[in-house]
């Protein structure tokens, strides 16, 4: 069995695999696998789409769900995360999907059996959310390699930013991003300017959320004036190409990122892409529990 902590460590070939294994999966679900396990969910920080998703995708896989629920779990007595999974290991739990707040928070944990599934630690890593929207991407245009996205929002507080920047290039996409100053990170990202004439020559814009729970500086609430300055608002959208598609992880900020009548826009893949999340996460749970 393995972890699945990120994707840094796949090969493109693996990543393709995954993708085209997820699709299998969507197009005929008999071709799901029955993998029998308990796996528990743990989520640290709120979460609707990858908590429910998950859980979804280990049911429609003979799995058995257990949910620790911090405020009722030990971890409130003190006991540290290390010592829950060695608990949960002993209870017969096979893989646990934990989402923290803390970055790496799975980097020093001495643990034995139990699999760890990341559903997301801190501004570091999605790669849950990264694989089911290259799932979609490949879904749209057959193809992956030589297709150009534009990521745009607040990259600073983003892990689906920092998962899927790397990942997309790594899978042969041109990643172009775009950010208001006071959201732009140190990394070596190809930042943008021109948003208006960039947006017309993409195959894919991803919107990121505002993470305000992430903010700590009143100075960058600028939630009013956002969509005018930055978002996609229903003019810049009419900037894409026809065959363009328009992505965003969620929970959106309505009228903030996005305009709301660009939700039902037909290029706006934005439900696609949670439904798209159960059959990546089944084949991520295959990955770590399937027979190798
Ligand atoms: N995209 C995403 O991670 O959404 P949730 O926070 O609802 O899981």
């Amino acid at each position: 069995m393995n972890n699945f902590l990120n994707l840094d460590n796949f090969t493109t070939r693996e990543i393709n695999n995954l993708i085209k294994e997820a699709l299998i999966y969507k197009n005929d679900e008999s071709k799901i696998p029955c993998l029998n396990k308990y796996v528990a969910s743990m989520f640290l920080e709120p979460s609707t789409r990858t908590k429910t998703s998950f859980e979804i995708a280990a049911l429609k896989s003979g799995c058995k769900v257990i949910n620790i629920e911090q405020k009722t779990s030990a971890l409130q007595k003190g006991e540290t995360l290390e010592d829950t999974l060695l608990t949960l290991e002993s209870l017969g739990v096979s893989s646990i999907i934990i989402r923290s707040e803390i970055d790496y928070y799975y980097k020093d944990l001495n643990t034995n059996n139990i699999k760890i599934i990341n559903a997301g630690d801190g501004v570091q890593s999605h790669p849950s959310q990264c694989l089911l929207d290259l799932v979609t991407i490949y879904e749209q245009f057959e193809t992956i390699e030589g297709l150009k996205i534009l990521i745009m929002g607040d990259v600073l507080h983003s892990r689906v930013a920092r998962s899927n920047i790397n990942i997309m290039k790594k899978m042969g996409m041109e990643v172009l991003v775009y950010a208001p100053s006071i959201y732009k990170s140190d990394d070596e990202f190809n930042y943008i300017d021109n948003l208006e004439e960039t947006l017309k020559s993409v195959d894919c814009v991803m919107l990121l959320r505002n993470q305000l729970e992430r903010h700590h500086n009143d100075e960058i609430n600028i939630q009013t004036e956002y969509l005018k300055k930055y978002g996609l608002t229903k003019k810049r959208s009419d900037l894409l190409k026809p065959n363009a598609i328009i992505m965003h992880p969620g929970p959106f900020n309505r009228d903030v990122e996005i305009e709301s009548s660009v939700l039902s826009d037909k290029r706006c893949k934005i439900n696609t892409q949670v439904t798209n999340g159960v059959y990546a996460r089944i084949a991520i749970l295959n990955y770590v529990l399937g027979e190798k």
